[in-house]
């Protein structure tokens, strides 16, 4: 990989530029005020900057990156379907190659009975889609009143104002309010901290019960879908569900015709250790929203699966067609790299990889932990990992400073990517990674741990 070079002058215009004319994702100008971040290399699990510096990337650009950086397999099938047709929509009647290939590989891939896919460019639509689905086979069964969907606190499912409205996190739906009517949010699932202050040994899942008694509540025909992440993602610090806890909402949804969807975006493709997060429970949803790591980040592409029963309802006959589209959902370029990113992933073997690593990490957290008195609740599977810091650790008492921010900066600074939602650090790193980069990543992780406890003046 040859890196390009600039002067000072050139990062120091472009980071004058960045500032001034982009307006970031989720903007922290908290962050932005220390430094733009400006990346110009990747290879494997690390990244290079404008600066010249290198890092290796615990957060997998976002958990995207599966197979790593710079793979040649996925640049060639790129530029072979580039140099043949760039692309041409998934519109009314037509499609490309690349697509049809992909829909067949999901089929075979997908849990239970998950074989058809409606393509589309981003976590976010893939589940407006998945609540559109929903919503238009009631109506065409006449059952338009059914058009409330349950979500619960504490789940993130996209930035368009619908998915919006059942995301489960106040700072991100008070400022859009009044969103979608009918949103009915369930307790978040996270037995260490439960809400409803029970404890995981005596509660008789009161979450799920929870549920039901909403269900019964609001009326079951008023309801059209539940929307979850079978794995709570990064923000929650991937708190698993209970034993029987994802059964019972598969069971509740089925006896109420209710639709259940399931939020891979971040889950999915071997993340946990299986390809997709609801097989670790043996549970399949009725429709699957996936995107991210589907084409390890090099290009962008999501879809929303569902079952040939469910699909069928809106094919064949004239007429009953599901009135969503979008243009450059299921774009060539994006399929063709999707179909050689998940080929790497079955040669390397990379979901078995990925269950070693959680495996793996395991091991060491636990290790930190007794080490490391900030290390609070660990929870996480393959490669999905979140450690919340405590100020306590037999008591869970959470921290009173902003611990979290400090050590991300400080494993900046020694050339490390990690993300951390306050006093949740997050480690997700690409499938790719090996055993001595995962050392690395967990020594860094305890001088970063030693060095806020001496700077917050927290005993070790
Ligand atoms: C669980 C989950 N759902 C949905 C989304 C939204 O995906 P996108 O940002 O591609 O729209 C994300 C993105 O982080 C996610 O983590």
């Amino acid at each position: 990989m040859q890196l390009e070079k600039f002067t000072a002058q050139e990062i120091a215009q472009l980071e004058k530029s960045a500032h001034e004319r982009i307006i970031t994702h989720w903007a922290s100008n908290d962050d932005l005020a220390k430094e733009a971040k400006i990346f110009i290399g990747g290879e494997g699990c690390y990244l290079y900057d404008i600066k010249g510096r290198k890092f290796l990337d615990t957060f997998s650009s976002l958990i995207t990156t599966a197979v790593g950086h710079g793979r040649p397999e996925i640049k060639d099938a790129i530029v072979r379907q580039l140099e043949a047709l760039e692309f041409f929509p998934n519109y009314h009647d037509g499609f490309t190659v690349p697509q049809i290939r992909l829909a067949d590989k999901m089929a075979e891939i997908a849990p239970g009975d998950l074989e058809v896919c409606f393509y589309l460019s981003s976590g976010s639509e893939a589940n407006e889609t998945a609540l559109r689905l929903a919503r238009q086979h009631h109506w065409m069964h006449g059952k338009a009143h059914k058009y409330k969907v349950i979500a619960r606190r504490g789940s993130y499912h996209g930035t368009t104002l619908g998915t919006a409205s059942y995301t489960g996190f106040t700072s991100l739906r008070e400022c859009f309010e009044p969103l979608l009517p009918g949103a009915l949010f369930a307790p978040q699932v996270k037995c260490h901290d439960c809400e409803l202050g029970c404890k995981p040994e005596t509660c008789g899942l009161r979450c799920l019960k929870a549920v039901e008694d909403l269900i019964k509540w609001e009326n079951s025909d008023t309801i059209s879908a539940m929307i979850m992440d079978p794995l709570p993602g990064s923000n929650s610090g991937y708190p698993p569900p209970p034993p029987g806890y994802l059964q019972g909402i598969r069971e509740l949804c089925s006896k109420n015709d209710i639709f259940l969807i399931f939020d891979e975006v971040q889950t999915g493709f071997g993340k946990t250790g299986k390809w997709f997060a609801c097989e670790n429970w043996g549970v399949t949803p009725d429709m699957m929203s996936v995107s991210k790591a589907i084409t390890s980040g090099y290009l962008p592409l999501a879809i929303m699966l569902t079952s040939k029963k469910i699909a069928s309802a809106f094919q064949n006959t004239p007429g009953v067609e599901f009135r969503s589209g979008s243009t450059f959902g299921g774009h060539a370029l994006s399929c063709a790299a999707a179909l050689a990113n998940i080929a790497i992933m079955e040669k390397e073997n990379l979901v078995a990889r990925a269950a070693e690593i959680g495996k793996y990490l395991d091991r060491k957290f636990a290790q930190l932990k007794t080490r490391q008195r900030l290390v609070g609740e660990v929870h996480g599977m393959g490669t999905l990992w979140a450690i919340e810091l405590t100020a306590d650790q037999a008591t869970n008492l959470k921290l009173s400073v902003d611990a979290g921010t400090f050590i991300r900066d400080w494993c900046w600074q020694q050339g490390m990517i990690l993300r951390n939602n306050g006093n949740i650090l997050v480690i997700a790193p690409a499938l790719i990674i090996s055993n001595d980069e995962l050392d690395t990543v967990v020594a860094l992780l305890e001088q970063a741990l030693a060095a806020a406890s001496k700077h917050f003046g927290l005993t070790q």
